[in-house]
Parts: C-alpha cells; sequence; structure tokens
C-alpha cells in the first residue's frame, strides 16, 4: 500500500519521521544496556536477543506508547521504559512466529531469523527470555514511581500476550490454514494476534498518565482500528509487497491456504476497509487538539508503509 505520506496533511509526515527516528534511537539504546553479553556460557543467547532486538523494525508499538504517553504529559523516559518492554514482547513473539513449527521464515528485518542465525533451541530460549524480559523491564521503579501503576501496565501487557490475546490469536492463526472461517472470526484473529499488542501501546500511555479507565475509551477505539487496520495492510502487503523491501519473506499467506483479510474480501475491499478504519481511528481522537497529531499520523502510516 506504499504511498507518499502527507500531502494535505501539514507536515505530519515530518512529525512522524522525527519523533519515529527518536524512537527507534532510544530503544537501540535501550537494548544495548540491558542485553550486556555476559561472559559466560549464556553468551550465546545474549547474541541471539541481540540480533532480533536491536537495529531493526519500525518500532510501532513504542512509537504508540509515546505518542499517547505525549497526550498526557508522561515523561518521555518512562514511555521509552514501556516501549522497550513491549518491543521485547513483539521480537519475542516474531522470533517464535518464524520457527519452523510456526511460519518456518528465514529473514526478518532484512536479517536470517534467530534459527537460521543461531539454531531453534537458541531461538526458543532467546524468546522465552525477552518474552520475560519485557515483564521485568515494566517492575523497574525507572519504569514508573508508583508501583500501582507498574502493577496495572505488567497486568495489561500479561493480558495482552496471553491467550486472550497474541498468543490466542497465533492460535486461531495457525488453525485459519485449515478451517474456514468467516470475517468475524479472521477479525477477531487479527484482533488479538495484532491488536492486543498494540492495543496495549496506546493504552500504556494512558496508564503512565494517571488517566483512569473511563478516560481512556475513546484511545481504545482508536487502537482498536488502527490495529485492524494494520493487520490488513500486512495481509496486503503479504500480496503485492516488495520483500527486499518488508524484510521478510511475502506471498505466504495465500500459499498457505490461510484465510485472511485479503483472501475473504478481495485486495480492493480489502484496502478499502483499511481507508475507512484509518478514518474512523482519526474520529476517535476528535475530543483532542494538536496533542493527538503524532497519533494521527500514525494512523495513516500504518497503512502507508511499505515494510
Ligand atoms: C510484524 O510486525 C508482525 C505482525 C504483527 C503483522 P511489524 O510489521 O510491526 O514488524 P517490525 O517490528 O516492524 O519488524
Ligand atoms: C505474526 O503474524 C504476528 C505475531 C508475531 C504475533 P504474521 O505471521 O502475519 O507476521 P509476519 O508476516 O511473519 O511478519
Ligand atoms: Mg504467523
Ligand atoms: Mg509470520
Ligand atoms: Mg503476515
Amino acid at each position: 500500500m506504499a504511498a507518499s505520506v502527507d500531502g494535505d496533511r501539514g507536515g505530519s509526515a515530518h512529525l512522524l519521521d522525527t519523533a519515529q527516528a527518536e524512537v527507534v534511537v532510544g530503544i537501540d539504546r535501550l537494548f544495548e544496556q540491558h542485553l550486556t553479553v555476559p561472559a559466560d556460557p549464556r553468551e550465546r543467547l545474549y547474541q541471539a536477543m541481540r540480533h532480533a532486538a536491536i537495529a531493526g523494525g519500525k518500532r510501532l508499538r513504542p512509537l504508540l506508547v509515546r505518542a499517547a504517553g505525549d497526550l498526557f504529559h508522561v515523561d518521555r523516559s518512562s514511555s521509552l521504559q514501556v516501549g522497550a518492554a513491549v518491543e521485547a514482547m513483539h521480537v519475542y513473539s516474531l522470533i517464535h512466529d518464524d520457527l519452523p513449527c510456526m511460519d518456518d521464515d528465514d529473514i526478518r528485518r532484512g536479517k536470517p531469523t534467530v534459527h537460521r542465525a543461531f539454531d531453534e533451541a537458541t531461538a526458543v530460549l532467546a524468546g522465552d527470555s525477552l518474552h520475560a524480559l519485557a515483564f521485568e523491564w515494566l517492575c523497574d521503579p525507572a519504569t514508573h514511581g508508583d508501583p500501582f501503576v507498574r502493577g496495572e501496565l505488567v497486568l495489561e501487557l500479561a493480558r495482552a500476550a496471553g491467550p486472550a490475546g497474541m498468543a490466542g490469536g497465533q492460535m486461531m492463526d495457525l488453525a485459519a490454514e485449515t478451517s474456514h472461517f468467516d470475517l468475524p472470526t479472521v477479525t477477531r484473529l487479527q484482533q488479538l494476534k495484532t491488536g492486543a499488542l498494540i492495543a496495549f501501546s496506546v493504552e500504556a500511555g494512558a496508564i503512565l498518565g494517571r488517566i483512569p479507565a473511563e478516560g481512556r475509551r475513546p484511545l481504545r477505539a482508536y487502537a482498536r482500528d488502527i490495529g485492524l487496520a494494520f493487520q490488513i495492510a500486512d495481509d496486503i502487503m503479504d500480496v503485492e509487497g516488495d520483500e527486499a523491501l518488508a524484510g521478510k519473506a511475502l506471498h505466504k499467506d495465500d500459499a498457505a491456504g490461510k484465510a485472511t483479510f485479503v483472501t475473504l474480501m478481495g485486495i480492493e475491499r480489502a484496502r478499502e476497509q483499511a481507508t475507512m478504519l484509518v478514518d474512523q481511528a482519526i474520529a476517535h481522537l476528535a475530543g483532542f487538539g494538536e496533542e493527538a497529531a503524532l497519533l494521527r499520523a500514525i494512523a495513516y502510516y500504518v497503512v502507508e508503509r511499505d515494510r
């Protein structure tokens, strides 16, 4: 769905580029700090985590934590810490998603997948370790001074990653190769597989800002819509994207006989649906002013990206 961002959007692409560049640098720095390689037999495990986590990816989830946190004047270092935690969870999900027992992929973020660069056992353990580290980093007092805030972040990330979130969605995704799922079922699958961690990222900004659940409703609605739009874009990219740009193998969903938005709706309707969801996501931010400009820019980006 590549297209030039901005046009009449008055500088939103610049705003996005600047924020994303800062987040990319900040996340790499935190991973460097947290993943220092020990001089003992665990060295290989740390090297595998670093291979997967450092210097790669769009860092969309940490960007969302920052954009939502900015609405409530959350300290940027807090947003970045939570961003590193959710990115660690995401990277773990990618390492395991690429394993031979799942999607059996050789390339991720333009590099060999972890089980290719290392071996399968190391890839499983690198994923397990990043999963655990995500919670450890959320519990660090540097994340937020209030233990209740940290507790809520831990609970919400656990929900988003577990059987009622990403892992449950991955189970449904595997079943989508052999079962005939209808549109509501595929929508639910995608909301769990991809939407849950995206929703956590947005909500985390509000949790850090101590916004009560009631006040988070527009952000939740925004996150639900961009999460679905993001996955529709991923499914479209699988059909018509450029592997060199995407940094991963494409044309896999159809080959696996997997039900996706594209197989169910056709590519044109899927594209229209994604655009509609972006408009709807932005409409949910109507109560916010200029402070939500980055969230609006991210909504366009999730469908216009080419990687
Ligand atoms: C890829 O996620 C996996 C899906 C959830 C579709 P991203 O498209 O965010 O991948 P990176 O983090 O930029 O590599
Ligand atoms: C993976 O979905 C989603 C998660 C890792 C939770 P996909 O299998 O569609 O992601 P890609 O296309 O390999 O990035
Ligand atoms: Mg998969
Ligand atoms: Mg995959
Ligand atoms: Mg995909």
